[in-house]
């Protein structure tokens, strides 16, 4: 009930700019979010590197209304890859990309838009010699995400894309993703969706991740575990073991500020554990999206805010 006002929330511009005005919120948006401009991501990946983790660097902005806007966000993802390189850093992060923040949603030609948005950055991560993930946004937007996903896979097979096991559609998306070069990062989904298209219940979105967990493991792709749940966590170690995979054939993600003694754990033991590191000022959305996962976090900003 809770996590689905707050995902109501995320997409609502009175709400916004009700939570975005309140001064310690920023206090609050700081446990999830590296900073506010590329320095802070590239210091985030610097301390990441130093204790053996992975990053992928997600250059905050969705919702893009204008292809002025989404040109600006294609821009700095391609500065971002530069300065990786130059910095002898594009070992340990590659970019995820929103296509709705490259204008994919934007009437008369989106996709067209942010797939050539999205190829620019390609071109910047082959260059530096890494790679981008589509991350996917809500049911609406999967079909043109995989759309331009296969459309960029044919020049740099290496772009990866999220897949989310909330949805009834996922399995068959794993198994029409699990060839081999293909990298798959699959989550549980952060969206409110409703009942027609997804599971409701925690524990249907739990099975339904470990059958595309499974499914990933068992083809010939690199599957990219992300989820901060023990339960999946062991369940993709099984999983991968199950199916003879060694640490540099498949990966670890969780998201920046979440169970860290988990990634260094995980590092320490000789996995690959990428952290999902995002930056930027639009911080709302994907802020409202963590608060309505945990409703720890919740309390955590109410006590933030009544200074305790
Ligand atoms: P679950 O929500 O069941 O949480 C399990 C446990 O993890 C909790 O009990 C708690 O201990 C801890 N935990 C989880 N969330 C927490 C939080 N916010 N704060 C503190 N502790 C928390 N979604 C999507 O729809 N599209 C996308 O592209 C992506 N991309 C993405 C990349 C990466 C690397 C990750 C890790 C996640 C995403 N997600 C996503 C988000 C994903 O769909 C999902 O909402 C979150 O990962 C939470 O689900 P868990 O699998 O962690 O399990």
């Amino acid at each position: 009930m809770l996590s689905t006002v707050l995902l109501r929330a995320s997409r609502s511009p009175f709400a916004r700019r009700a939570v975005t005005s309140i001064p310690v919120t920023r206090k609050v948006v700081d446990r999830f979010v590296a900073g506010e401009d590329m320095d802070a991501a590239i210091s985030a990946v610097r301390a990441l590197k130093a204790q053996g983790l992975y990053a992928t660097l997600d250059h905050l902005g969705e919702d893009t209304t204008s292809a002025a806007q989404a040109a600006g966000i294609r821009d700095s993802y391609v500065a971002l890859l530069a300065r990786l390189k130059a910095e002898g850093l594009a070992d340990a992060a590659e970019v995820s990309v929103k296509l709705s923040a490259l204008g994919q949603a934007l009437p008369g030609g989106g996709e067209q838009l942010a797939l050539d948005n999205a190829r620019a950055v390609c071109v910047a991560a082959a260059d530096a010699g890494t790679t981008v993930t589509l991350d996917m946004e809500d049911h609406t937007t999967i079909d043109s995400t995989l759309r331009v996903l296969k459309v960029l896979r044919e020049d740099y097979p290496w772009v990866g894309a999220v897949l989310q096991s909330m949805l009834h559609r996922t399995e068959q998306d794993c198994r029409d993703l699990a060839y081999p070069g293909s990298r798959v990062r699959l989550v549980k989904g952060a969206y409110a969706e409703p009942a027609s298209v997804a599971h409701q219940d925690k524990p249907e979105v739990d099975a339904a991740y470990e059958r595309c967990l499974a499914i990933l493991m068992a083809g010939g792709g690199y599957p990219m575990v992300a989820s901060h749940d023990s339960r999946m966590i062991r369940a993709g170690r099984a999983a991968a073991q199950a199916n003879g995979r060694t640490a540099g054939d498949h990966e670890f993600q969780m998201l920046y500020g979440i169970r860290q003694d988990e990634q260094l754990k995980a590092a320490r033991a000789g996995e690959r554990m990428r952290v999902y590191v995002p930056f930027g000022t639009d911080w709302y959305g994907y802020f409202m999206r963590r608060l309505a996962e945990r409703p720890a976090n919740v309390a955590f900003f109410l006590r933030a805010l009544i200074g305790r």
